[in-house]
C-alpha cells in the first residue's frame, strides 16, 4: 500500500501519458472486500463469513482484486540441477557467479519502478492491488533433506493457485522456492478470516530422489529426445507442482507435465478438486516446459492463445468444442535484453482485466495489434526489467477476485 502511494506522488513520463489516455475507464467498479455478518448468539458473538473475498474461476472475468509480486529482496537461486535444467547456457555464468546473491541492484531498482507503475495502472482500472510481505530471501535454511537459500516473491502466479473461493499453495519443485509461501501468509490469513478456503498441498521432501541429477542440459544432443519421451528433471518420487502450470477456464483446467510439475502433482490437484472440475493434462512441442502461461493461454470464453513455436498435441480438444485458436505473433524483445529465467514468449504472458481489456507490453507491437484486431483494448506499459526475473504480467500477479460464475466452456 505504502509503495503504491509513493508512486502516486511522483508519477511521470509513460504513466502521465497513460493517465491522460485511459483514466477511470472502470468507474462502475464496486468492491466488496469485507462482506461479513455478525451473528449474535445467546451469550457470545460469532462471526459467520458470508461470502469469500477470494473468487476466480478463469483468466478473463472482470478483475476486482489481485496480488502483484515484489522485486524487493530478490536473490539468484543456488544453481542446483533443477535450476540448471531450466537455464539457458548463456546465463549459466550469471547464475553460478551470483548464486545466493541479490540480482544486480541497478536492474532491480528499474524493475521495482516498473512494477509500481503496473500497480498504479491496475488501480486506475479499478482493481484492488495487494502485495506480499518483504521477506529476507537470502537466509539459508536447512531441512533434513537439503539446504538452500531462497529466491523471491516476485511471481505469485507460480505459487498460488486460486480455484473458485479456494487458495491452494503449490508445493513448488525448486528447493530455493520451498519457503516462498511465507511472503504471502499474512495476506492469505486475512482472506481466510474473511471466508476464503485455504489449502497447502503436501510439502515435498525435495530430497535427491526428486531430481534426475544426470538430466541433460540444452546443449546435450539427447536433450530433445528426453523431453519427447516425457522425461524431466523432476522424477515421480513425490507429487510436486507449480501453480503456473495450470490454466483455468471454469470447470476445465489445463495442466502440463513440466520441469517443475510432475504427473503425481497433477493427479493430486485432480483428486483434490474432485468431480466439479475436469483437469486436462496437455502436452506441447516444448523442449523445456515450465509454466503453461507462455505456451497456452485462455483469454476469453472460446478463445485460446496457442504459442506457434510450441504446438499443443491436443489442440483438437479446443477446435472440436468450437474454440478459436489464435497463434500470437513472435516476440520482438531484442536478444541484448537479459532474460535470466525465461524465453522471450513473455510477450503472450498478458493479464486480462476482462474480455475487453488486456494489459500487455508496450513494445510488443505485433502482440498489441493482435489484441486490437480481436476487439480487445490493450493497456500498455513496459516491465522489461521485471521480465528479466522470469515473468510477464500474468506471472507477476495472481487473481484474488473476478466477478462471474463457475461455468463450463468446453
Ligand atoms: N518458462 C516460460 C518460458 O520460458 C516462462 C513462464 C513464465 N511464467 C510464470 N508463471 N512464471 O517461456
Amino acid at each position: 500500500m505504502l509503495s503504491i502511494r509513493a508512486v502516486r506522488v511522483g508519477f511521470k513520463g509513460r504513466e502521465a501519458a497513460y493517465r491522460l489516455g485511459t483514466l477511470c475507464s472502470f468507474g462502475s467498479h464496486v468492491a466488496y472486500l469485507s462482506s461479513r455478518k455478525i451473528t449474535l448468539g445467546r451469550e457470545k458473538q460469532t462471526e459467520t463469513p458470508l461470502r469469500s473475498p477470494v473468487w476466480s474461476c478463469n483468466e478473463w472475468d472482470p478483475l476486482e482484486e489481485i496480488i502483484v509480486g515484489r522485486v524487493e529482496g530478490a536473490h539468484v537461486p543456488p544453481f542446483t540441477v533443477e535450476v540448471q535444467a531450466r537455464t539457458m547456457k548463456r546465463y549459466w555464468d550469471f547464475h553460478i557467479y551470483r548464486a545466493g546473491q541479490p540480482y544486480p541492484q541497478a536492474h532491480l531498482a528499474k524493475a521495482a519502478a516498473e512494477i509500481e507503475t503496473f500497480c498504479y495502472i491496475l488501480e486506475q482500472e479499478g482493481v484492488t492491488v495487494r502485495r506480499p510481505a518483504i521477506v529476507d530471501h537470502s537466509m539459508e535454511y536447512t531441512t533434513p533433506d537439503f539446504r538452500s537459500t531462497g529466491m523471491y516473491a516476485a511471481m505469485p502466479r507460480d505459487i498460488l493457485l486460486v480455484i473458485g473461493d479456494e487458495i491452494i499453495e503449490a508445493p513448488m519443485a525448486w528447493r530455493s522456492r520451498f519457503f516462498e509461501y511465507r511472503a504471502y501468509r499474512s495476506l492469505i490469513k486475512e482472506y481466510f478470516k474473511q471466508g476464503a478456503r485455504w489449502t497447502t498441498a503436501p510439502k515435498p521432501q525435495m530430497s535427491d530422489e526428486l531430481y534426475d541429477k544426470n538430466y541433460p542440459d540444452e546443449n546435450d544432443p539427447n536433450c530433445h529426445k528426453i523431453t519427447d519421451q516425457a522425461k524431466f528433471v523432476t522424477t515421480e518420487f513425490e507429487p510436486c507442482f507449480d501453480a503456473a502450470d495450470f490454466m483455468r477456464a471454469g470447470r476445465d483446467i489445463f495442466a502440463q507435465r513440466s520441469q517443475v510439475t510432475n504427473y503425481s502433482g497433477i493427479e493430486w490437484v485432480k483428486r483434490h478438486l474432485g468431480h466439479k472440475y475436469n483437469i486436462h493434462c496437455l502436452s506441447f512441442e516444448d523442449r523445456n516446459p515450465m509454466h503453461i502461461d507462455t505456451t497456452l493461454f485462455t483469454i476469453a470464453p472460446g478463445v485460446v492463445l496457442s504459442n506457434p513455436e510450441r504446438p499443443c498435441h491436443q489442440i483438437d480438444l479446443f477446435k472440436k468444442a468450437g474454440w478459436t485458436v489464435v497463434h500470437p505473433p513472435y516476440p520482438v524483445i531484442p536478444d541484448s535484453h537479459p532474460l535470466w529465467s525465461s524465453s522471450k514468449w513473455l510477450s503472450m504472458n498478458v493479464l486480462m482485466l476482462d474480455t475487453k481489456r488486456v494489459i500487455c507490453d508496450v513494445d510488443e507491437i505485433p502482440t498489441v495489434k493482435m489484441f486490437e484486431k480481436l476487439g480487445i483494448k490493450p493497456i500498455t506499459l513496459s516491465i522489461r526489467h521485471a521480465n528479466s526475473l522470469g515473468g510477464g504480467f500474468h506471472c507477476w500477479t495472481t487473481d484474488i477476485r473476478r466477478r462471474g460464475k463457475l461455468e463450463s466452456y468446453l
